[in-house]
């Protein structure tokens, strides 16, 4: 089962992300986009009660010479390691995108596997024209709302708790 997250998921969505990534770095991220202010959806996927996964999207700025592009950033995805591979992950994506669509938002950016998002549509390629931080085969982007990375040319801005990653 996906779903939002609540206040009593906290706990668990910093536990799967420990253990996915072993290490804590990307659930104190988490906590500090929370804190921040900075999260727009935040989904877990729940399995026989059990907090098994969980995806993050939360606010980017593309500063562009016409004016600031708003965007969300897809970070982190986890899965906790007895669980992967058996479409959890892919799950939370389509999932996540749906909710990102319906709340109105029009362009995500990830830095992730690059044989893994573009599954979902995200490439390289759309994201060439954005100068990042994290540019590379890695940093990819995905219209959600066809069009709306058209001219967009810009510097991409990460909200303070990703310098702290
Ligand atoms: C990446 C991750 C979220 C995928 O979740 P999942 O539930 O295993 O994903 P799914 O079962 O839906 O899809 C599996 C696909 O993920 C991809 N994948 C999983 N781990 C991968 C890795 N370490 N490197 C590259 N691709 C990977 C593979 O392409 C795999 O496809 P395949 O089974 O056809 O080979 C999960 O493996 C994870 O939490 N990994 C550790 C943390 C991490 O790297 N997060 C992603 C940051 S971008």
């Amino acid at each position: 089962m996906i779903r939002p997250e609540t206040l009593g998921d906290h706990a668990a969505i910093h536990e799967v992300n420990r253990l996915a990534f072993g290490e804590e770095g990307e659930a104190r991220l988490i906590a500090a986009l929370r804190d921040g202010g900075y999260v727009r959806v935040s989904l877990v996927a729940e399995e026989a009660g059990r907090v098994v996964g969980h995806i993050l999207f939360s606010d980017l700025s593309i500063v562009t010479p016409q004016g600031v592009v708003e965007a969300l950033s897809l970070a982190p995805l986890a899965v906790v390691p007895d669980c992967q591979r058996q479409g959890i992950g892919s799950a939370l994506v389509r999932e996540g995108l749906r909710a990102c669509t319906e709340a109105g938002h029009r362009i995500v950016l990830v830095v992730g596997h690059p044989e893994f998002y573009p599954r979902f549509d995200f490439t390289a390629q759309s994201a060439e024209r954005l100068l990042s931080p994290y540019a590379g085969p890695a940093f990819m982007a995905l219209e959600l709302a066809p069009g709306a990375l058209e001219g967009v040319e810009g510097e991409v801005r990460y909200p303070p708790p990703f310098g702290d990653l």
